[in-house]
């Protein structure tokens, strides 16, 4: 780490004494993009950048929130009894609403603590740090007041917490894959019933590149609930039709077979991006486990297009960067990653070919939009955890 967290914590709350230490990642997903509220598959990891904590429990019911990368902040207060989201608590809200999430759950914490955090997730990046910071909330109040929660029921209560405290409609992925996140593997999950399969992400002649268009557009969540209403139009028309439960359920042939029962095109195409996504997953995930990496690429590329016409949840920028990974050589696919309208692009690039991927691609990303992007060459990590 490269702040002394039990230092600031001493700084900020007299001494050290009794507390632990905490880890919980980030994310980035390979494959499978507005998929996971659709009852379909998802292929995510968790990196080895994420967020970290040190926490420690108090006698009384107050609890005490700093972030060292929200510096001018200062340290929030709240009483553990009756939490509400306030927007004067700021980053707070997600631990809180974890706090709030673990009593819903005929869990409540009986006492208040103190937690100092800091990450090293870029901001706004699009790599799941709110998901981090809520699964890394679940594993300290496991922790300092004894709770069992598994890492999967960590990853709905965070979920939970985001949708019905922080008012974000998102789906399960995030969560997940930074709960259950394992050293080089990807996580190949179904949404439909959480069962889920690791597999080997750990390449021997390529790295996973994220490029960071450092945008964000201010779209994004209002643009999100309305995907995932367009989507559950379409469903509920396909099920005059077709006997299904979510538009995983159905392949490309049955899409097409069925498609014409969806009164509008828009809610036709996110749709079939749902549809198509969901297949390409599987046969991605297939490809992987039969070292046919150069079709896992090909299904990338296929994604980002589907991503950017289908769905429309790309940006000029994203674009940009994903156009100039194509024409690399050496890359073996690039697609946008996360919610889309800005955030990262996800690329598996030739070993011998990723500085010139991150200058070329740079040079040209700099070019067309003025913009200095950031690259990561990614490890692999475990999932959300005690540390010390
Ligand atoms: C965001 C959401 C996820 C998922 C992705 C798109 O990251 O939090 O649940 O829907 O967008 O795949």
């Amino acid at each position: 780490m490269e702040v002394d967290l039990r230092g600031i914590f001493a700084e900020k709350f007299g001494d050290s004494e009794g507390t632990k230490e905490y880890f919980s990642p980030g994310r980035v997903n390979l494959i499978g993009e507005h998929t996971d509220y659709n009852g379909g598959h998802v292929f995510p990891c968790a990196l080895t950048m994420g967020t970290y904590a040190v926490a420690r429990k108090r006698t009384d019911d107050m609890i005490y929130l700093y972030s060292a990368n929200v510096k001018h902040a200062g340290v929030i207060e709240a009483s553990r009894i009756a939490l509400e989201n306030r927007k004067a608590y700021g980053w707070a809200n997600y631990p809180l609403g974890v706090v709030w999430a673990f009593s819903e759950r005929g869990k409540a914490i009986d006492s208040g603590f103190e937690m100092v955090i800091w990450g090293n997730i870029p901001n706004g990046s699009g790599l799941s740090s709110s998901a981090s910071l809520e699964v890394l909330t679940g594993v300290v109040l496991c922790d300092l007041f004894g709770y069992d929660f598994s890492m999967t029921d960590l990853a709905l209560i965070g979920q939970f917490s985001e949708n019905n405290f922080n008012g974000c409609n998102c789906g399960i992925m995030d969560q997940f894959a930074v709960a259950n996140g394992k050293k080089d593997m990807a996580m190949f999950l179904d949404t439909s019933d959480l069962s889920m399969e690791y597999a080997n992400i750990s390449l021997p002649d390529a790295k996973i590149v994220i490029s960071n268009s450092k945008v964000k557009h201010s779209l994004v969540d209002s643009a999100y609930n309305d995907r995932r209403m367009e989507c559950s139009t379409a469903l509920e028309e396909l099920q005059t039709v077709t006997d299904i439960n979510s538009l995983g359920d159905l392949n490309e042939e049955e899409f097409e077979k069925h498609k014409d029962a969806i009164q509008s095109d828009v809610c036709r195409r996110r749709a079939k991006h749902a549809v198509y996504e969901n297949q390409r997953t599987i046969k991605a995930v297939e490809a992987l486990k039969n070292n046919d990496i150069a079709t896992f690429g090909k299904l990338m590329n296929e994604s980002h297009v589907s991503l950017r016409d289908d769905y429309e949840v790309s940006c000029p920028e994203l674009d940009v960067l994903v156009d100039l990974a194509w024409s690399q050589p050496g890359v073996i696919g690039s697609r946008m990653t996360g919610g889309g309208f800005g955030g990262c692009t996800v690329s598996i690039v030739k070993n011998d070919q990723v500085e010139a991927f991150k200058e070329n691609v740079g040079k040209g990303y700099k070019e067309k939009t003025g913009i200095e992007a950031e690259f990561y060459v990614v490890d692999i990590g475990d999932g959300a955890r005690v540390i010390g």
